[in-house]
């Protein structure tokens, strides 16, 4: 890798912090400055080494905004703290590229970005739900290869999802977000699979039953199943939006693919090493009717020997939360979430941080991983 590249914002800044990346936007550089840092960010698109980033932290270093792809872990952190480091953010809401407990015990808070990406990551995996269904891509290509003389009865058929039933692993707020737009899109039936119940959800497909009901029309149904397997084996259309931890590593394997129907349709956008995908390339080839839809993979940015090449599977580059609104909502909270521990701000108790995206924001760092191991205190509301 070439040396990375940084420009400096606020020079004078007492507090130091590195930054990996370009952000978008430009109140998160607004909200460090106030907080009277000096910011150095990466200009270079190439992901940073470990040594790269330890370099760039120097021996005076007092905060980092760090990137999904970066491996933050006892190194890192113990680095972090050598130089003077208080606080440290994912530009992410994943952290399964954190090693919380080697932070924890470097005494460094962890921030990440949640919030701003449910709806956003939503959209996104309903887009890719219909275009493996309706073979968006797949018909495209056909098209701009000049392949198309006129329609046919038979030409790309692909699969209605009006009124069968969707899945869900991971019925947290991405999960039950796109799980709403599903259902009250297509009147689906869904059927999910989570650690912990989702009461809310569960309530909210009770009422849209009571309103379909009300007006003449068939009600939908909610289930949580007992197991991975019966939600496989129950779906059409299955979407994954768990964390990413030693116990959903390739939750989805050969096994558990061979459960599903014949025409089923696999999305996930949440982390690419809950699908074991070279057994998900195996099981596409041996099932030209089921579809996937995959926005991450699981050794990013490299693909498994024969994805690309599947007419089956829709592919895309780790996009879902990729809209300006969520991109710079997500840079406002990892940067308030350094300020606001660097000035010594207590952290905010809600799972609601609109009020950071508000013009008068609180005073506390919206969202802290191990507030409570280290024993952070929280904003009196
Ligand atoms: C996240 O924030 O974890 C997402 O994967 C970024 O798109």
């Amino acid at each position: 890798m070439a040396e990375p590249n940084w420009r400096v914002h606020n020079p004078s800044g007492k507090r130091r912090v590195i930054i990996t990346k370009e952000l978008p936007g430009g109140r998160w550089l607004d909200i460090l400055t106030t907080a009277d840092c000096r910011v150095e960010i990466c200009t270079t698109t190439d992901v940073l080494t470990v040594e790269a980033i330890r370099t760039a932290m120097g021996d005076r270093c007092h905060g980092a905004i760090g990137q999904l792809t970066e491996p933050w872990g006892e190194e890192l952190f113990s680095a972090l703290a050598a130089a003077g480091g208080k606080a440290y953010s994912n530009y992410a809401v994943g952290f399964n590229n954190i090693d919380l407990d080697a932070a924890t015990r470097c005494g460094i808070p962890v921030g990440n970005t949640p919030g701003v990406l449910t709806e956003t990551t939503a959209e996104m995996a309903v887009a890719l739900t219909f275009a493996a269904a309706r073979r968006v891509c797949e018909s495209e290509r056909f098209l701009r290869a000049g392949k198309y003389k006129g329609w046919l009865p038979t030409l790309f058929q692909g699969e209605l999802l009006w009124r069968k039933t969707l899945g869900i692993i991971g019925a947290g707020r991405i999960g039950a977000a796109y799980a709403r737009m599903m259902v009250e899109g297509h009147k689906m039936d869904l059927v999910y699979y989570d650690l912990y119940p989702n009461p809310d959800l569960e309530s909210y497909m009770a009422d849209y039953s009571t309103f379909l009901t009300a007006r003449g029309e068939a009600p939908v149904t909610c289930k949580r199943t007992e197991t991975v397997e019966e939600l496989m084996a129950a779906a059409d259309c299955i979407s994954l939006h768990t964390v990413l931890d030693p116990a959903t590593r390739h939750l989805i394997n050969a096994q558990r693919l061979a459960l599903m129907k014949k025409t089923a349709i696999l999305v996930n956008t949440a982390r690419g090493p809950i699908i074991d995908e070279a057994a998900l390339v195996a099981h596409c080839r041996t099932h030209p009717d089921f579809k996937t839809a995959l926005d991450v993979f699981e050794d990013e940015p490299a693909l498994a020997p024969g994805l690309a090449d599947l007419d089956n599977a829709v592919i895309v580059p780790h996009i879902a939360s990729a809209t300006a609104w969520t991109r710079q909502g997500m840079a406002i909270l990892a940067a308030t979430n350094v300020a606001a521990i660097l000035s010594g701000h207590p952290v905010w108790p809600e799972a609601d941080i609109a009020p950071f995206l508000a013009p008068d924001p609180p005073a506390a760092a919206p969202s802290i991983l191990n507030a409570k191991e280290l024993g952070l205190s929280h904003l009196d509301l």
